[in-house]
């Protein structure tokens, strides 16, 4: 999703804004730009493509001025080219936005009556027009961004400089994510802390509604009554965090090969090891009191959720809804009072998330988020917050965050069920120990990925690939599926084996790989049928199992022997081997692995 960056620097901040927006490449992004403040007017240079294209515009026609503004621009109105790209300019305003402007149509139509000049098919153009004939109509920078705020409708993060102003910039946000940034006589804004971490660790996120006027010595904030206010100021850890690859090819790589550390340190946060048990303090819940959990989510984190809901309803005997966010903002559910709606984001600031939690809070459920950015919205609304200590997650494509949402969601479920009395001491025990020993098992299954790399391969030169599983297995199923498409854009879909002879079975042939999540648990028979079934059609299958490869036989063209795992634990495990069967495929077509075309990190629009 589109990145913001704005610096009031005291030396030339065109390679600061490119560093920052380096930073910013893992949203996802298209094209990129600069403005800024020179001798009192403006200048900008802008490029389609990645960030190097911009920088050979820079080397070639370089920027001096010490105020500037930058943007990753990821496409929603409009292609993603260099007319199109950010910062947009109308006579002495430049900004930057990240969002969606709801009324741009209507808005460029009047301004367009009024004269206004428009030179792109962005909705981000109206906001530059709007300000400038505010400034011609002889108001303050300040007044005319103020009244053109009120105008807008949508989600927008902005940083606006102005020609004439070398001390001055205005930023604002509505539903996008934006953060102050306070330096030593320098002010910094930033989509997130991780874009600012080179210059400063001191951060202040603007509250929805917010908007604030930069000057070198600080920052005047108001919210979205015009009112003054003070918000906090907190120390970033942003800037001690890594964001380099390592000695792996790839994020997504890197990522896939921490999961054995993060999911230690997720899973010691939340159980204490020695004694076998949750830790019910770490909740910040009255988990007795729960009677049902509506859980909502997008992608990968909808299907953490989705696990999430067998592990409660099994082992809780909870009940359990779940929806996809974007479903659920719009489908104004009736929800009983006394409810919890758990959240589940890597980011904590997806569009979709963020919109049905508001929905849920105003339909009196308690309000919990899993999430891997403390400091996000989606936190800072939520009563109760559970942390993934996954750490920074930059490949697009979500894997560590991934298995630390089930992490989490495992313990949660241990927890609940030992509360309302479903689970006794001895089987807390048991499953904490089943937790304890996934990043072994992880550890295990990425010693040797020579098997991975083999039957990748193959599904390169496949068209369409199927996974299967069953219970806790159908969303590593989905899972798989998705991480497969969206890296490597063949295209994969995930079925409940079961569900596979109401119609997906149709699609089966030998030119059709089907992959199969299938644990030794108790529905392994159940996933054995099926995977006779299909081989039955002439279906060509590999087997995700830890089951006795004589039992499959020569049912299966590759059987993948995993680890002999729990089956409570079953999801944190098979995760892995679909994270990997993705990537290795995705090396092998040669796809741009980490920021696949497309796709944005968060995604702060619906
Ligand atoms: C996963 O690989 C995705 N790129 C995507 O589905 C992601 O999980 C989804 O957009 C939700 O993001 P969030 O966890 O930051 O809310």
């Amino acid at each position: 999703m589109c990145g913001i960056v704005g610096i009031l620097g005291n030396e030339a901040v065109a390679g600061p804004l490119v560093e920052a927006l380096r930073r910013l490449e893992y949203r996802g992004y298209d094209s990129a730009g600069i403005a800024t403040v020179e001798n009192g007017s403006l200048d900008r240079r802008r490029a389609e493509g990645k960030l190097v294209k911009l920088e050979n515009c820079l080397s070639e026609a370089p920027l001096v001025g010490h105020t500037g503004i930058g943007h990753t621009r990821w496409a929603t109105h409009g292609a993603p080219n260099e007319i199109n790209a950010h910062p947009h300019v109308s006579g002495d305003v430049s900004v930057v936005h990240n969002g969606i402007i709801e009324n741009f149509r209507e808005l460029r139509e009047d301004l367009e009556k009024s004269g206004m000049e428009f030179s792109t098919q962005t909705d981000t153009e109206v906001i530059a027009h709007l300000i400038a004939r505010t400034l011609k109509g002889g108001a303050t920078p300040e007044e005319a961004v103020e009244q053109s705020l009120s105008k807008l409708e949508g989600a927008f993060a902005l940083a606006i400089i102005f020609a004439g102003h070398d001390d001055l910039m205005i930023a604002a946000r509505k539903g996008s994510p934006l953060a102050i940034g306070y330096g030593d006589g320098e002010m910094y804004v930033g989509s997130d802390a991780i874009a600012l971490a080179p210059f400063t660790d001191t951060i202040t996120y603007l509250d929805d509604g917010d908007w604030a006027v930069l000057k070198r010595d600080g920052a005047v904030i108001r919210d979205r009554a015009g009112r003054q206010v003070e918000r906090a100021k907190v120390k970033s850890v942003a800037s001690a965090l890594m964001v380099d690859k390592g000695n792996h090819r790839h994020f997504m790589a890197k990522e896939i090969h921490e999961q054995p550390e993060v999911l230690s340190h997720t899973l010691a946060h939340y159980l204490d090891f020695s004694e076998g048990r949750v830790d019910r303090s770490r909740f910040d819940l009255d988990l007795g009191a729960i009677e049902r959990i509506t859980i909502s989510a997008c992608g990968t984190a909808y299907y953490a959720g989705l696990v999430g809901k067998y592990w409660l309803e099994r082992w809780a005997r909870i009940p359990v809804e779940i929806d996809i966010a974007s479903e659920m903002r719009y489908r104004e559910a009736p929800m009983e009072k006394g409810g919890m709606a758990l959240f589940v984001s890597q980011s904590g600031e997806t569009a979709d998330t963020l919109a049905t939690l508001r929905y849920c809070k105003e339909e009196g459920q308690h309000i919990a988020s899993i999430v891997n950015v403390r400091e996000s919205s989606i936190a800072r609304e939520s009563a109760s917050v559970l942390p993934t200590l996954a750490g920074p997650e930059i490949g697009v494509a979500s894997t560590k965050a991934f298995t630390c949402q089930l992490a989490v969601i495992a313990c949660l479920a241990i927890a609940i069920g030992r509360a309302r009395g479903h689970i006794s001491e001895e089987t807390e025990n048991e499953l904490v120990m089943a937790l304890a020993k996934v990043p072994g098992h992880i550890s295990t299954i990425l010693r040797d990925e020579s098997i991975f790399e083999k039957i990748s391969h193959d599904l390169s030169h496949a068209r369409d690939v199927l996974y299967l599983g069953r219970g806790v297995s159908y969303p590593i199923a989905l899972e798989g599926a998705l991480k497969l498409k969206e890296i490597s854009y063949i295209h994969a879909e995930g079925y409940a084996a079961g569900e596979l002879k109401h119609g997906p079975i149709a699609l089966i042939d030998e030119d059709v790989p089907i992959i199969v999540v299938a644990p030794d648990d108790d529905l392994f028979e159940k996933t054995l049928s099926n995977i006779q079934e299909v081989v039955a059609r002439g279906g060509r299958v590999t087997v995700l199992t830890d089951h006795d490869p004589d039992r499959i036989g020569a049912d299966a063209e590759n059987i993948i022997s995993l680890p002999t795992v729990h089956p409570f634990a079953t999801p944190l495990v098979y995760a892995v081997p679909v994270q990997l069967l993705a990537y290795h495929t995705a090396v092998f077509m040669g796809t741009d692995v980490d920021q696949p075309r497309n796709l944005a990190k968060s995604v702060t629009v619906e």
